[in-house]
């Protein structure tokens, strides 16, 4: 969500006329996107913050801003904190931040007093309540190719919120409740994506499996979106991102089944293996539901990748409790998980009503002790690839060699991290067939076959 948030917001200053750099002794504006979901990213914008002190004590007129979920809980927190910051914006008010930093950069340049006008009508502005979705609604059409860190892939926004308020969670209080766009809107954004290059599209959303459309007296669900979609012509692949747990209909695995556009990777997060501690998180399910859901995804997609997320250290969360969700990691057989030490949030149900009782060393060794577990998995998996041919898609140059040539870097259907070795960069952005011979725990080594395009495999390093 946030990198397409950051991409809208790049797309809106370069239509102004800016230009992106990396360069931060010789930029103008510096916008932070951030993220309230655990302590830790709060904690990185405020150092980071700290550190641009110096910046706009040599840059006066530069202008640093803060935008997204923190910047919608915290405003007045961030202003007392950083008082430097020149403006904070929260998700739902994208649409003007391009111009508001046009006007600051302008007043800035004529003086103080217009300055002082300026904060009177940005807090104005900045406190005005604003349709979440009607703001996206407006703003994510306007995105540009040259504001997108791959001009191959892109993704595309079909629902915003999330309405089921797990205990832990932030999202929810930050991002609205849960909204469908309409499946017009949609494809007509994937059709433009095509047009300016995008091959791979993905559908995101917080829940993403939960969208549902009503029109002319029927419901449009992700799996209609995924037939429609696979149907333009252009779009070669289409992921989609994040799914929960309950409602992952026979529709949509049968459409991810059926339909070879469609990536045969779902990532669907857990959270914890224990029924005790996924009431507390509100999760609405069971571990043994959760394990039927394993079982019917591996049933009906033979070639199908799970993910998931965990919380370890979950408020109260006994050593038993662990062991569940440490069953349950074995039993998934997930392609990777992401595993998070429980971190309060301020504002949630866990915080209001649970304590944060589990000490932080506890945290850091069930947290190893997943990764140790899922790793082997991991290893395992892929170990399975061994001999087997895949396609990919090629998405970046992941080392150079002294000779000149490349190891380049893609991922299969399955959202398999792979690797092979090429003489140049020209299939970037390209589908080739490779034969895995070699496999560690995130990446699969190949030698490729064949490709669409114009290629030489390395004959000798
Ligand atoms: N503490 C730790 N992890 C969290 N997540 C969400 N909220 C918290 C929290 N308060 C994790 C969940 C979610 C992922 C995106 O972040 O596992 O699936
Ligand atoms: Fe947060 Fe739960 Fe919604 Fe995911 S489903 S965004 S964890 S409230």
């Amino acid at each position: 969500m946030n990198v397409l948030d950051s991409e809208i917001v790049a797309s809106g200053l370069l239509r102004l006329g800016m230009e992106l750099t990396d360069d931060q002794r010789h930029t103008d504006v510096i916008l932070f996107n951030t993220c309230s979901i655990r302590q830790h990213a709060e904690d990185k914008i405020y150092s980071a913050l700290g550190r641009l002190k110096r910046w706009k004590t040599l840059c006066p007129h530069g202008v640093l801003g803060v935008f997204g979920c923190m910047a919608q809980k915290d405003q007045k927190t961030i202003f007392r904190r950083a008082p430097h910051v020149d403006l904070v914006l929260g998700p739902g008010q994208l649409d003007l931040l391009p111009e508001t930093v046009l006007r600051l950069l302008t007043e800035k340049s004529r003086g103080a007093e217009t300055l002082q006008e300026l904060h009177v009508s940005l807090k104005r502005l900045e406190n005005r309540h604003v349709d979440v979705v009607e703001s996206f609604r407006l703003f994510d059409p306007q995105r540009i190719a040259e504001a997108r860190p791959s001009c191959f892939q892109a993704t595309v926004r079909i629902m915003f919120g999330c309405d089921k308020f797990c205990t832990y969670c932030i999202v929810p209080s930050v991002r609205g409740p849960e909204q469908s766009r309409s499946p017009d809107e949609i494809l007509d954004e994937v059709r433009r994506l095509v047009d300016q290059g995008a091959v791979e599209i993905t559908f995101i959303g917080q829940t993403v499996n939960s969208y549902r459309y009503k029109e002319n007296g029927k419901t449009a669900r992700l799996s209609d979106l995924l037939y429609r979609a696979s149907d333009i012509e252009g779009v070669r692949r289409i992921r989609f991102v994040t799914n929960y747990p309950t409602g992952m209909g026979d529709d949509l695995l049968a459409a991810v089944r059926d339909l070879p556009k469609v990536s045969e990777h779902l990532h669907v997060p857990a959270q914890s293996g224990s029924d005790a501690v996924l009431e507390r998180m509100k999760r609405n399910y069971t571990a043994a539901q959760y394990r039927e859901l394993v079982d019917r995804i591996y049933g009906t997609i033979p070639g199908a990748s799970i993910t998931s997320d965990f919380i370890v250290g979950f408020c109260g969360e006994t050593e038993d409790e662990f062991q569940q969700t440490v069953e349950l990691l074995r039993y998934g057989r997930f392609k990777n998980s992401f595993i998070f030490k429980y971190s309060e949030r301020p504002g949630t149900k866990s915080a209001e009503l649970f304590a944060d009782d589990i000490p932080d060393d506890v945290k850091k060794r069930r947290n190893n002790e997943l990764l140790e577990i899922q790793d082997d998995i991991s290893r395992e998996l892929n170990r399975g690839f061994i001999g087997r041919e895949v396609e990919i898609l090629v998405e970046s140059v992941s080392k150079r060699y002294s000779n000149g040539s490349v190891q380049l870097s893609g991922r299969t259907s399955c959202d398999r991290v792979t690797v092979f070795d090429a003489d140049n960069d020209s299939t970037v952005g390209q589908f080739v067939t490779l034969k895995i011979c070699d496999a560690a725990p995130f990446t699969l080594f190949g030698d490729a076959l064949r490709l669409t395009g114009d290629f030489q495999v390395v004959e000798e390093k």
